[in-house]
């Protein structure tokens, strides 16, 4: 089973894919999260896209379309896992395109897009007190779900911070790019894809309940 988390910045998107990859047995492929283990380890990619990270615009097609290639010809060669979940990926037209040519070579399809709808006030509130851990990157909420002690992970004990981009200027800059060139695809794939719209502003739980659902109807 092969799906595609979409949605604007803070929706949920990573916290529910954590649920979902292991009820599934997908890989979960995360282009903010590959690409942010570049920057960290200081890899050549990491030094050409930290500073776009850093400003909210987006990265190139031709380099996340690269990261994304070998993310899922890995998949199919891992007999344990039972496909991908997609998470911030496509997100410009060209990546869809990318991606549609890379899925008629691996002979695979998208099973379903799951558009997790979220209002801007909610989405600000919740990037805005957004933890993340620089280790296992377990995500917390300063109020709504905060580490046990501040700054330290209750998993790993690893470090607790702020990501570069959850900073208000910046998140505004990456709502507006949702709005201009992510948001449009969504067209792409009207009537060719299974588009199930979920509302992201309900509790977590109940996110997951109603994708659940939607993935076994
Ligand atoms: P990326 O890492 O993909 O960030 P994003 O899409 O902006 O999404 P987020 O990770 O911010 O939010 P999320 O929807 O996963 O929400 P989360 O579950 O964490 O991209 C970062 C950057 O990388 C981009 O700006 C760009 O520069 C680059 N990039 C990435 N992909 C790219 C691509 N394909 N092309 C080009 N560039 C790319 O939740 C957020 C918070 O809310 C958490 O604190 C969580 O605990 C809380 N929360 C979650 N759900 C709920 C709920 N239902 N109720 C209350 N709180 C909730």
């Amino acid at each position: 089973m092969n799906l595609v988390l979409f949605g604007p910045p803070g929706s949920g998107k990573g916290t529910q894919a954590e649920r979902l990859r292991n009820q599934l047995q997908l890989r979960h492929i995360s282009t903010g999260d590959l690409l942010r283990e570049a920057v960290a380890q200081k890899s050549e990619l990491g030094k050409k896209v930290e500073s776009v990270l850093a400003s909210g615009q987006l990265v190139s097609d031709d380099i996340v379309l690269a990261l994304m290639r070998d993310a899922i010809l890995a998949v199919k060669k891992d007999a344990a896992l039972s496909g991908w979940l997609l998470d911030g990926f496509p997100r410009t037209l060209g990546q869809a395109k990318g991606l549609d040519a890379l899925l008629a070579e691996t002979v695979e399809t998208i099973d379903a897009i799951f558009v997790l709808d979220a209002t801007r006030e909610a989405v600000i509130e919740r990037l805005s007190g957004r933890r993340t851990c620089t280790q296992c990157k377990t995500v917390y909420h300063v109020k709504y779900n905060p580490s046990r002690t501040e700054g330290v992970c209750d998993r790993c004990g690893g470090k607790v911070v702020q990501r570069e981009d959850d900073r208000p200027e910046t998140i505004a800059k990456r709502l507006d790019v949702y709005e201009s060139q992510t948001r449009p695809i969504l067209a792409h794939y009207e009537g060719r894809v299974n588009i199930h719209r979920i509302d992201g502003d309900l509790p977590v739980d109940e996110v997951t309940v109603a994708i659940g659902n939607a993935v076994t109807r």
